[in-house]
């Protein structure tokens, strides 16, 4: 009898692993919430948080609103019943906040719902919380679990840990080429190398990005809009801003016309005609003077800190060889979004990217696949920069 006791004893109580899979699980849900917010926070980070009660069952789920309020702790919360609350576990991919910005701290609002244990992916870096909504939650008598499931949680707020952390957006670099790694025939004319189905997944990315950054050349080749035309998503289409050192961005531009569906900046340089800055001002078109890098280019390192500024925490790149090859010489790609269609168009056609001159190869690649697929006829591959490798 009392050997029976025993072994239910043992049987009953959790081993780590098993805690830690049950946590894993239910932090996935908090992730995959997340991923609902992203492009649509404004400067905040895209959180989701997962509210399970004592009894492992999941009472709600919540993810940053649009422009980033309401938070995910928030929202989640408000989902439930305050008897449910009580000696529930919440699963939230950032650490809650500890400071009173437009609405009051996310610790508090956990504490007060009496919460018993919050589970955390990643601690946030914003030097107002760093730390102290842990502690807060922990001096409170929580039970806090800080990193589970960290390095997926992190693919999501990339955008908000790279600009808090280095000032400069996350940047996924998206090309779409043929078979052979061309983006355009000789003659540069716009044509489709894609089809349908990947060119509205293009749409769906640039509805889950802050902003998009490209350069002149395609705008005059291609005359694009950069806008999300999904159905429904419309609203989602990232800030927009081009490399346009003399501002030769006609106003007859899709780009000028389509000003009031998402924000248009255009980086330029010092000493452009006044005429030409008043042509565009009049048109609702930003203007921001960059400095020349020593190529006499539009300073990139200080185009990312300007764009970083308006809060965009990730941008998609789409742009031909020569702001490409610029922002790879410069390390500034963290992301490859890499459509590959089954054309084959020759070595007379335009490269994605200049010569680099490379004499060796690198051990490992700067690079690596992390996601693949196929859609129609293309595919596409997602590559993530490997870091502290180069
Ligand atoms: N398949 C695809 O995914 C794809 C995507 C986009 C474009 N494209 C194709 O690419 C072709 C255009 O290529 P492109 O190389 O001419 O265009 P780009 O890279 O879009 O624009 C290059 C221009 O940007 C300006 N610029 C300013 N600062 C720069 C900097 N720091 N680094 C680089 N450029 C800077 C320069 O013009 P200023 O000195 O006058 O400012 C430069 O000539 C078109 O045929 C288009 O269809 C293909």
């Amino acid at each position: 009898m009392r050997r029976l006791w025993i072994k239910n004893l043992v049987t009953d109580i959790p081993t780590v692993q098993q805690i830690y899979n049950t946590d894993c699980r239910w932090m996935r849900v908090a992730i995959a919430a997340s991923r609902r917010s992203e492009g649509r926070t404004a400067e905040n980070p895209p959180v989701g948080c997962a509210i399970v009660s004592a009894a492992g069952q999941l009472l709600s789920v919540g993810h940053t609103g649009r422009g980033g309020r309401p938070h995910a702790e928030t929202e989640a919360m408000a989902k439930s019943s305050t008897e449910l609350l009580a000696g529930a576990t919440a699963y939230v991919t950032l650490e809650p906040c500890a400071h009173k910005g437009q609405t009051g701290p996310c610790a508090d609002a956990l504490i007060a719902q009496k919460i018993a244990r919050v589970v955390i992916a990643v601690v946030d870096p914003d030097k107002r919380v760093n730390g102290a909504g842990i502690k807060r939650l922990r001096t409170a008598g929580i039970a806090v679990e800080v990193g589970v499931c960290a390095a997926e949680a992190k693919r999501v707020l990339a955008g908000f840990l790279m600009r808090v952390k280095m000032s400069r957006p996350f940047v996924t670099w998206k090309t779409a080429t043929s078979l052979d790694g061309m983006i355009a025939l000789a003659d540069g004319q716009k044509r489709w190398l894609t089809g349908l189905e990947m060119r509205r997944y293009v749409h769906l990315l640039r509805s889950r990005t802050d902003g998009l950054l490209s350069a002149i050349g395609t705008v005059l080749a291609d005359d694009p809009e950069f806008t999300c035309r999904l159905p429904g998503l419309s609203d989602d289409g990232p800030a927009r801003f081009i490399l346009d050192t003399n501002l030769r961005t006609p106003v007859s531009s899709a780009l000028v016309k389509t000003r009031d569906k998402a924000p248009l900046t255009l980086f330029h340089r010092e000493g452009v005609p006044c005429d030409r800055k008043t042509a565009l001002t009049d048109a609702g078109v930003t203007l921001a003077e960059l400095p020349l890098d020593a190529d006499g280019r539009l300073d990139l390192p200080v185009a990312m800190k300007a764009v970083a500024a308006t809060g965009c925490n990730h941008i998609m790149v789409e742009a031909g060889a020569s702001l490409s090859s610029s922002l790879f010489s410069h390390n500034l790609i963290d992301r490859i979004v890499w459509m590959q269609s089954s054309h084959l168009i020759g070595g007379d056609a335009i490269p994605a990217i200049h010569s680099m001159s490379m004499l060796a190869l690198p051990d490992r690649a700067h690079y690596m696949v992390q996601e693949e697929g196929r859609l129609g006829d293309d595919r596409w591959f997602v590559l993530n920069r490997r870091y502290g490798e180069n």
